[in-house]
């Protein structure tokens, strides 16, 4: 145990990646960063981060934000329910916990927003505490050291994985070890039969590299299907200014601007009656190109309209101009083909 400690810390003393929350290391930074990298790549984390940072230097700054403002930040992060967990927690923290972030896994995992992976990764990384930060590639380089071929998505497997890597953990640089895990992870023990064993720092150690297993581990059962759900989008311009439409606070993407759309494919004669409903008068619509966007568990396949008309008092959108939509409002990725038709000429 000891040896494989050394050889990965060795490793990631050499190979670490440089990433902007690791030169400075303090609770909030760590803390940010673990949030947006929950569901997002490091290379698309990094900008953001950065202008998080800026725009809400402190604890107390977040806790204060306006949700538009923070809505606007996380645009083009997805999962925007980490952003609103993140001011709440951020609230919780400053009234509970005197403007800083508890140290101890046990307490991280009481916020809004923060699972076992993100406390310990926080509770390591920012507060030298030794315990484990354990996901689905730190369970993937397990089960390939211990040529293990117990299903990784089984609840009872993963904590027993788990369990092991608890004991792993050494204590001294805690933080460095499970980010040495997640770069190894990253970078060499790549899923999907792809892993670069001739790099690997702990090679030696791998019982699935000794018996040529490394393809078939780990072992995951087969994922459900997403469910699809079939839209009809519109973009409706009238009088030099878009047509939008505030999400509800619960469901997908809460609270975020999006395009007038509805449930199902509609024909360009169910569109037009719908948008006479709607309280549009139509002087064009054509059909746009078809948009697909794949969340988590479900996708979104939708049809599109680009509409030109005149408004009548009755419709409830809100206008905003080419430059309001780009600058202002948090439209989410999902609606992204769309924006490009948002052009005044
Ligand atoms: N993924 C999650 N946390 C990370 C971190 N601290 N460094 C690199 N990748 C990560």
């Amino acid at each position: 145990m000891k040896q494989f400690q050394s050889d990965l810390l060795v490793w990631y003393d050499k190979k670490a990646r440089v990433l902007p929350w690791r030169s400075e290391p303090t609770p909030y930074r760590v803390w940010i960063s673990e949030m947006m990298l929950q569901q997002t790549r490091v290379d698309t984390v990094i900008p953001y981060f950065m202008r998080f940072l800026t725009e809400l230097p402190t604890i107390q700054d977040l806790a204060e934000v306006e949700e538009d403002k923070l809505l606007k930040l996380w645009q083009g992060l997805g999962y925007y329910n980490r952003a609103l967990n993140l001011k709440k927690a951020a609230q919780i923290i400053v009234s509970k916990f005197a403007a800083q972030l508890p140290s101890e896994k046990e307490e991280l995992v009481s916020l809004p927003g923060i699972g076992p992976y993100s406390a310990g990764a926080i509770a390591s990384i920012a507060f030298g505490k030794a315990v484990p930060a354990v996901d689905g590639n730190v369970l993937r380089i397990l089960s390939r050291l211990l040529a293990s071929k117990e299903d990784i998505t089984n609840t009872k497997i993963k904590k027993e994985l788990e369990e092991i890597v608890t004991l792993l953990v050494p204590a001294e640089r805690p933080g460095d070890f499970n980010q040495a895990l997640m770069d190894l992870g990253a970078t060499i023990c790549l899923p999907n039969g792809e892993p670069q064993c001739t790099e690997c720092p702990v090679q030696t150690h791998c019982k699935a590299y000794k018996e040529e297993l490394t393809s078939d581990i780990p072992v995951k059962s087969v994922k459900k299907a997403r469910a699809i759900d079939k839209k009809t989008v519109f973009v409706i311009i009238a009088e030099g200014k878009f047509a939008l439409r505030k999400r509800d606070e619960g469901g997908l993407l809460p609270n975020l601007w999006e395009f007038p759309n509805v449930d199902g494919y509609l024909t360009q004669k169910q569109s037009e009656q719908l948008l006479q409903e709607m309280g549009i008068t139509l002087k064009q619509i054509q059909p746009i190109k078809m948009s697909k966007h794949i969340f988590s568990h479900r996708e979104w396949h939708m049809k599109g309209y680009f509409v030109e008309g005149e408004v009548l008092s009755s419709s409830n959108f809100t206008w905003a101009t080419e430059e309001e939509i780009r600058h202002q409002y948090s439209i989410p990725t999902a609606f992204k083909a769309f924006m490009k038709y948002c052009q005044n000429e």
